[in-house]
């Protein structure tokens, strides 16, 4: 099946009354989308929250968009920080036959259901990440909490063992005030990997110190100038 039939539209899900979206068996996390103004909420995460940005899907015309911007290909192995519901992994394998695709997120309803809609995608779901690079599109999902200098570490593992070229998420000002990621993203993934980095960013303020080289609609790709 298209990826666009798979999930549904942020904007549809934002809509729909809390009984509606219940009848549709989703992940708890969804109810997430009742609050119609997620990202201005007054309430900052709590003390203690390992929270990176709360839950929002990117519309499926942002990913579009986000995939095309970073110009996606075959020799391509992306790696979504924060995947949600896989959507963005899904898309860039089915529309741009990306080799493989790495999400990672905390919660493990979502992963467990990310897996469920990238087979409906006709997507293979890779039991466990190969350490031989493989030939065919596959998605890896796993269930990580990202909020720790040790997560980096096995971040920057990922991204050299599988040959990441690509690494998605959304830039939120908790992520930036943290200096474990400035280094990962713009040190390590950009300069040294060479990675291109799509930052979905909410705020004009996010960035990472850098000028990006294309942006969309609320999109910024980074990539080292060559
Ligand atoms: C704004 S959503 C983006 C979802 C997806 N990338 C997309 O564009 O549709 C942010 C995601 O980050 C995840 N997240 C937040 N904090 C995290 C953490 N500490 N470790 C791993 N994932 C986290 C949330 O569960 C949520 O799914």
């Amino acid at each position: 099946m298209d990826f666009s039939q798979v999930y549904l539209d942020t904007f549809e899900l934002e809509d729909m009354d809390p009984e509606s979206l219940a009848r549709l068996g989703l992940p708890s996390t969804f109810n997430l989308l009742t609050d119609p103004f997620p990202f201005e909420s007054s309430e900052a995460p709590a003390e203690g929250s390992h929270e990176l940005a709360p839950f929002l899907p990117s519309t499926k015309l942002t990913i579009l968009e986000a995939c095309r911007l970073a110009e996606l290909g075959p020799d391509d192995a992306i790696l979504d920080i924060g995947c949600g519901d896989g959507r963005i992994c899904a898309a860039a394998i089915q529309k741009h036959r990306v080799r493989l695709a790495v999400g990672l997120d905390y919660d493990q309803e979502l992963i467990t259901y990310a897996e469920s809609c990238a087979r409906q995608c006709g997507i293979a779901v890779l039991p466990e990440l190969e350490s031989k690079p493989s030939s065919t599109q596959a998605v890896r999902f796993e269930c990580r909490d990202l909020d720790s200098p040790a997560a980096i570490a096995y971040l920057q593992q990922l991204v050299r063992d599988h040959g990441i070229t690509a690494v998605f998420l959304f830039l939120c000002s908790e992520m930036e005030a943290k200096p474990h990621w400035r280094l990962f993203l713009r040190q390590f993934c950009l300069e040294e990997m060479g990675c291109r980095i799509v930052a979905m960013v909410i705020d004009k303020n996010d960035s990472l110190g850098t000028q990006p080289v294309r942006t969309g609609n609320g999109i910024w790709v980074y990539e080292q100038r060559r």
